[in-house]
């Protein structure tokens, strides 16, 4: 990897005005390593407590004594912190505003006193409806107002939500709920996104077809887009119906700091999504006080975060981290697209956003636009730009810097993942100067390492794997319901330390620079597909004998996703079947996968054990044939060059 030179300095107003300068983050990430219960218990202070932990460090990566507790016998509910709390001081101060799909519709402002209404009216709903700690919800819907409100209503009665994301389609839905048992869905009639309709009544009612979903007795339909949907009685329950006649007061339910909070699922190099578990009180404290440090809040701000809730940044930095913090949050439902290019920054200079965190991918699709729908903006009200979900490459980097920034607004690109809960690396706009593409530093109570495919950690300058090697509060703690996997996937590869996953360099500086997954997981514009996933939905098709799934770096995407199928026998390659297998796959798995390259192989490199090496499957998926490296361990070598042959070449 090419390292950029360019450095941009701490402007000289962060510097003057943050809350961590450069001095106080050295400090305080040294005291935050040196003495993690005092570090931590002062940051705990930021909540409010039924109970003040006295235990808050209690954790060990070592298999013979494995453990992760934080805070565990302190006590506190979720939706009170994020409400109650702000009512006395912030009761008028807008909690959400959110932005429709399409800017002829109103936008909406909701206060904290409003949010905390309608929240306590749907926990009221939830608990009539038998629903209480400890049970599994599902929440299916666009990105609206009732995203959080649901996500917040589950909180407030000790439930555990498990949001699944508006773009997996019936099966994916079902395999999630079926794993979490859930007993309750909310769901709307439809989503829209960039004038389009999502069916999510429809795909609910076709998941709940599929074995394994009968633990769902009642699912609540939001009226989004009006449409007539097929209404199961007394299966399904229009959500005004059943929260309009509820109380305006709702007690929260006492958690334990170690209580699930929420389950989401994200995809890994084998077998299905893992159902990833993250409790209460370690992850609040750390995402809100992450929240604040790195996006370095004011009072004042408006606050937008351009994921969607189905996905980890979603939970922690629309939801939880903004309103543990009393911020304004901005809920946009639609695409950077729609109507037009200029979207992103009208939304901006209309609600006079000041804080901006989007994905890599957005940048460079809107970058391939010109400067035009950026400069037709004013985005005066701008200070600070962040960057999230897969490695920001330079140029893209550069573009938002200068462009959309216009050189003012410093880049946090936080480095975190679905099980990490909240960002790990990233600078901090008042005390790191930037590197175009480049995380940084480690946040407080953080410790990165790099190590080598051996397991030897690589000191100084030099890149391999990398692991963290202490826990930090908002680790999730377990994969639901089966907690050896767990234990498997993250903590045996490099005996000590977590396992992140990713490729990691770390520069004469000593600052981290994440180059990309090195397992077999693809990050396609930030989303994160299991080659296994694709692989298995792809073998379902009655004409596919075998297929391997590999990643290629994509322009717009980050990485693409190229299939190598092999047919069975008789059956005949065809155009026709290559889009029939492609739109098989986004049947199965939903539009997120959907396939760039399918080429037909008629055999696929493996080893004699029967192994496939993807590894050549990759590099002939890159257009790279002439670093194929040693194909001798092959049992057949000669498929490569038929593979190599027939190969996709970009234009
Ligand atoms: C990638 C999203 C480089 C990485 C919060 C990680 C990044 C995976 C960055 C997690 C970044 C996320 N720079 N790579 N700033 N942020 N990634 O679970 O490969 O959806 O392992 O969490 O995204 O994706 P996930």
């Amino acid at each position: 990897m090419n390292i950029p030179r360019d450095i941009y300095p701490v402007p000289a107003d962060f510097a003057a005005n943050t809350r961590v300068n450069r001095e106080q983050y050295q400090a305080l990430y040294k005291q935050s390593l040196d003495d993690p219960d005092g570090f931590w218990a002062g940051v705990a202070e930021r909540l409010e407590w039924m109970k003040t932990p006295t235990k808050i460090k209690n954790t060990s990566f070592d298999l013979a004594d494995f453990r992760i507790r934080w805070y565990e016998d302190g006590e506190l509910n979720v939706s009170g912190n994020c409400l109650d709390r702000h009512l006395e001081t912030r009761g008028d101060k807008t909690a959400l505003i959110f932005e429709p799909d399409s800017p002829d519709t109103p936008a909406e402002r909701i206060s904290y006193r409003e949010l905390h209404q309608r929240v306590c009216k749907l926990a009221n709903a939830l608990r009539a409806l038998g629903i209480g700690k400890g049970d599994r919800v599902t929440i299916y819907l666009p990105m609206i107002p009732e995203a959080a409100i649901a996500m917040l209503a589950c909180a407030r009665i000790g439930a555990v939500h498990m949001v699944v994301f508006g773009g997996f389609a019936a099966n994916s839905i079902a395999d999630r709920v079926s794993d979490s048992g859930s007993k309750l869905i909310i769901t709307a009639d439809e989503g829209l996104r960039g004038g389009r309709k999502v069916k999510l009544k429809v795909n609910v009612d076709a998941a709940l077809k599929l074995p394994g979903t009968n633990t769902v007795e009642t699912v609540l339909v939001v009226r989004h887009t009006g449409a007539a949907v097929d209404m199961q009685m007394p299966r399904d329950r229009w959500y005004d119906a059943v929260v309009d006649g509820q109380p305006e007061a709702c007690e929260p339910e006492r958690m334990n700091a170690e209580d699930p909070l929420f389950i989401l699922y994200t995809s890994g190099s084998t077998g299905k999504p893992k159902g990833v578990l993250h409790t209460t009180g370690g992850y609040l404290v750390y995402v809100s006080y992450t929240h604040e440090t790195i996006f370095d809040l004011r009072e004042d701000d408006v606050y937008w975060c351009t994921a969607d809730v189905g996905w980890v940044t979603g939970h922690s930095y629309i939801v939880y981290g903004p309103l543990a913090n009393g911020a304004t949050s901005l809920i946009f439902e639609g695409v950077p697209n729609y109507p037009d290019m200029s979207r992103f920054w009208q939304v901006v200079d209309k609600h006079q956003v000041t804080t901006f965190y989007t994905a890599p991918t957005a940048i460079r699709a809107l970058m391939r636009e010109g400067e035009g729908p950026v400069k037709a903006t004013s985005r005066k009200s701008l200070r600070l730009l962040g960057s999230v979900g897969e490695p920001i490459n330079p140029e893209a980097w550069r573009w938002y810097h200068d462009v959309v920034g216009e050189g003012r607004c410093p880049i946090v690109d936080t480095w975190w993942q679905t099980e990490n809960g909240g960002i790990l690396i990233s600078p901090l706009p008042g005390a790191t100067d930037l590197k175009p593409g480049c995380a940084t530093n480690p946040f407080f109570g953080v410790k990165p390492a790099i190590v080598d495919t051996n397991g030897n950690f690589i000191e100084g300058e030099g890149s391999g794997n990398l692991v963290i090697t202490d826990s930090w509060p908002s680790q999730s703690r377990s994969i639901y319901g089966d907690h050896q996997r767990f234990i498997d996937t993250y903590f045996k590869t490099y005996p000590g330390t977590y396992f992140t996953g990713d490729g990691c360099r770390r520069d004469a500086d000593g600052d981290y620079w994440i180059t990309g997954r090195v397992d077999d997981v693809i990050n396609v514009s930030g989303h994160r597909i299991g080659t296994a996933e694709v692989e298995s939905a792809l073998v379902s098709h009655d004409k596919v004998a075998e297929a391997a799934v590999v990643g290629f770096p994509h322009d717009l995407k980050g990485q693409g996703i190229y299939v190598y199928v092999t047919l069975i026998a008789g059956e005949v390659a065809s155009d026709e079947l290559r889009v029939e297998l492609i739109r098989h796959v986004r049947a199965e798995i939903g539009p997120i996968a959907s396939i760039d390259h399918l080429q037909w192989a008629p055999g696929l490199p493996k080893t004699r054990s029967g192994k496939i090496m993807r590894r050549i499957l990759r590099k002939i998926a890159e257009n790279a044939p002439d670093q194929l490296g040693d194909t001798s361990t092959l049992a057949d070598p000669s498929v490569v060059d038929s593979l190599v042959k027939e190969r996709y070449i970009p234009e």
